[in-house]
């Protein structure tokens, strides 16, 4: 039977969410939020689950009206500010992804903080992906490496990215089929689950049925039964 290890989730949806309950787009973020938390402390409760990255962030999302990446961003300081406690108490270790140089120095010094905070943690990890896109994070990898001797070996490249960690499952809500330029490399292999739900519909119940789904799968990695 598959073990999901190490899980991946684009959470779509929060825009549509709030539309549709005529309010305004940023209170899909908040009730996204929510969620996050909820999901997190599902998968830290799953001893076969080592990893949840959640893409909270991307490097397209700079494009989005000025007021709602405003709002995202304190939305995300917030969080994670009342989180700390939350993620000690639940072994949660706390590692974001992507290039956070772009942030403001408060939001820098609040995610090195609560990295650090939880660096001693050894259940779940928790890695949001901010300001992050599979592209510029193998350039950045590349970048890292190039100046070496010898020619770059898979494993170099690997080793250099955010994210060091192959993806078992994939799953976006909010009913669109594409990867959005998340965990490109990591998840060449993985399954992927869309879901119609939108993100601040989705339930431990939907990602438990999705788990219960994979497990079943047979994974070949390009080999043969
Ligand atoms: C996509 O929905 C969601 C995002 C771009 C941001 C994800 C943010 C959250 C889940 C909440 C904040 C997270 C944390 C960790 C505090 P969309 O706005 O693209 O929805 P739409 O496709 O319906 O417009």
């Amino acid at each position: 039977m598959n073990k999901a290890r190490h899980i991946a989730i684009i959470m779509d949806g929060n825009g549509r969410w709030a539309e549709q309950r005529e309010k305004k787009r940023v209170k899909g973020h908040e009730a996204g939020a929510k969620v996050v938390r909820e999901i997190t402390e599902y998968c830290s409760r799953d001893k076969d689950i080592e990893r949840l990255t959640l893409y909270a962030f991307s490097t397209e999302n700079w494009k989005r009206p000025r007021l709602e990446v405003e709002f995202l961003m304190k939305l995300l300081q917030k969080y994670l500010e009342s989180e700390l406690d939350n993620y000690i108490q639940n072994n949660i270790r706390f590692e974001p992804i992507g290039d956070i140089r772009a942030f403001s120095k408060s939001l820098q010094t609040t995610l090195k903080n609560v990295k650090e905070k939880t660096a001693h943690c050894d259940g779940l990890v928790q890695s949001l992906a901010l300001n992050y896109g599979a592209h510029d994070e193998i350039l950045r990898a590349v970048n890292k490496i190039k100046n070496c001797q010898n020619d770059i070996t898979e494993a170099m490249l690997g080793n250099a990215l955010d994210c060091k960690h192959s993806v078992d499952l994939l799953i976006r809500t909010g009913g669109d089929h594409r990867l959005s330029n998340f965990l490109l490399w990591q998840a060449a292999y993985a399954e992927l689950f869309f879901s119609d739900t939108l993100w601040p519909d989705f339930t431990t119940n939907e990602l438990g049925k999705i788990i219960k789904d994979f497990t079943k799968i047979e994974r070949r990695f390009g080999g043969l039964k």
